[in-house]
Order: structure tokens, then sequence, then C-alpha cells
């Protein structure tokens, strides 16, 4: 039995053609204008890194993007359909094909890991079926397909209150995919997280990117996890954007320019340098390999 509701036609997936088209998108709060006419097209699945000083304008353009806030001019166009103009269960649709990923995770703490991940098929089913948690078996199975793909399958029964930050934020990132979003949406994934952590959320978002063709747009608030892991890169200040461009060509000179910081700029204020590159069982094998 199915509990889903209301149709919902996302758009073929086509690879190669222009998936993403934002064009002089505004948000003004008052008379602060957090994001100030911001144009980018992203013509084939990538992932894109937004960086920025504080109050650029990083998270009101990924929320804008998400719809869960409205723009205040501009529009956002995504294969051929204007999200900017959505409303009801069309909007509702497009927020489970963008899905979002936040800093303080969003999970529902005391709920196990299972049915927080199940809550990413929300957008796609009735308050009632949601209300008595009856979720058809293939959606279990799949929420538990994903865990284990996140290699948290283990945890699946627990409170989600229970686990560490970056498992959390790897839930997280399940019930997104739950969704089967053709973009992911990340503000600030791995800043509560420890260096280690950090590696593994990115390294997640890096394989949901580069194994399943979604576009992932993360705001980073470090240059070197920008440049490590994306093929792009935006820089916003004061609600403009002031670079777009590859990691490559984001000199120390641009950064400097990006956060606005005079000649005694450091990179270092922006990095939480992640150290070392390779995940713990790697390293362990590595060891173990040399011990031979
Ligand atoms: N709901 C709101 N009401 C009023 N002003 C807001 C609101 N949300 C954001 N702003 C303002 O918009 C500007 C951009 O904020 P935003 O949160 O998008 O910046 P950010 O780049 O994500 O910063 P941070 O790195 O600190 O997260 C700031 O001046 C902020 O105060
Ligand atoms: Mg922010």
């Amino acid at each position: 039995m199915s509990f889903e509701i209301g149709a919902y036609s996302r758009p073929p997936r086509q690879r190669g053609q222009t998936v993403f088209e934002i064009t002089d998108l505004t948000r003004r709060f008052g008379r602060n204008t957090a994001v100030d006419a911001v144009s980018f097209t992203v013509e084939k699945p990538a992932m894109i890194g937004v960086i920025g000083r504080s109050g650029a304008g990083k998270s009101t353009l990924l929320r804008m993007l998400n719809r869960l806030t409205d723009a205040s001019a501009g529009r956002i166009v995504f294969e051929g359909r204007d999200v900017t103009a959505l409303s009801g269960a069309q909007k509702r649709a497009w927020q489970s094909d963008c899905a979002m990923i936040f800093q303080q995770f969003n999970l529902v703490p005391r709920m196990d890991v299972v049915s927080n991940v199940l809550h990413g098929t929300l957008n796609r089913r009735s308050t009632l079926a949601t209300m008595f948690n009856l979720y058809p078996q293939s959606d279990i199975h799949r929420a538990i397909d994903i865990l284990d793909r996140l290699g948290i399958a283990e945890h699946a029964p627990k409170r989600a209150e229970a686990l560490s930050g970056g498992q959390q934020q790897r839930v997280a990132i399940a019930r997104a995919l739950m969704q089967d979003p053709r973009i992911v949406l990340a503000d600030e994934p791995i800043a509560s997280l420890d260096p280690m952590n950090a590696q593994l959320v990115m390294d997640d978002l890096r394989r949901i990117h580069e194994e399943d063709g979604r576009t992932v747009i993360a705001n980073l608030h470090t240059l070197d996890t920008a440049r490590r892991y994306c093929d792009r890169v935006i820089g916003m200040l004061h609600g403009r954007v002031v670079f777009d461009g590859t990691p490559e060509q984001l000199t120390t000179g641009v950064a400097r320019d990006i956060y606005g910081a005079d000649a005694g700029f450091s990179e270092a204020a922006t990095s939480t340098a992640i150290e070392p590159l390779e995940r713990p069982q790697e390293h362990a094998v590595r060891e173990a390999e040399a011990a031979l």
C-alpha cells in the first residue's frame, strides 16, 4: 500500500544540458540587500563551493534556491522550469528536488535514525501517513540502503541524539538522498565538525556528485575545503558574486578580495586544515601494509 500524494512530475535527467540558470537573484531585508543581482549558470552537474565572509549572503542565496526564502527579484530556472514562480505542491516538489543540508543537521533528536531518514519522503506523503509513521516497506529498505552506503547502517535503530556530530550530518545527508534530489544544497555542512568528520562528510558530498551525477552547492567557511573538493568556486562579497572560477584561479590575492581583507590577510584564518587526507581505516591499512 502506498501513501504517496500529489502528482509530481520531475523533468527527465538529461546530462550535458543547462541544468540551472540563476538570473539577477536579489533578496532585500528592509533596506539591507542580502543578495544583490546574483547570476550564474550550472550547465552540467557540478560541485560548487560558495565562499565569502560572514554576512556576504551565502545562506540567503542557498535558501532562495530552495525556495525557503522568497526572492525580492530575479529568476531561478531549472531545466526550463521557472522555480521562482512555484507555489503549493509544486513548490514542495521543487524542494524535494533540491534538498538542503544544514550546519546543525536539523534532525529530530529523540527519533531513531531510520525514521529521520524516512522524513526525506515527507514532501510526497500524506499528513496522516506521516503522523502514524506508516512507511512503505520499500521506503524503509531504501533508507537502510542509503545509510549503508554512507557507512552508518549499524546506527539505524539508535536515536539521532546518540550519534556523533559527523554521524548526524551523514544521517542528514541520507535524509536528503531519500528525496532522490537533483541538487543538494549544503549550508556550512562541516562548520560544526572536527577535521576528521568534516573530511568524511565532504567525501560523501563529493561521491554524491560524482557517482550520482547530482549538483552539489555548498557554502563553505574554509578556502582549503573549497579548493580541495569543488570544481568551481563562487565568491560573494556584500551580496554580490565577485569571483566565479576554478580552484586554480582562486589565488591568495583573489581570496583577499573576496574576504574584503587587507594586505595582512592570511589564508590560515579561513582554514581548518582537514588533515590527514585519508580516512582512518585507510590509514590503518597503510600502517598494516608498512608493517609487513
Ligand atoms: N531573516 C532575515 N532578516 C533580516 N536580515 C537577514 C535575514 N537573513 C539574513 N539577513 C541579513 O542578510 C545578510 C546576509 O546574511 P546571510 O546569512 O545570507 O550571510 P552568510 O554569508 O550566510 O553569513 P555567515 O557566513 O555568517 O553564515 C546579513 O546582513 C544578514 O544580517
Ligand atoms: Mg550563512
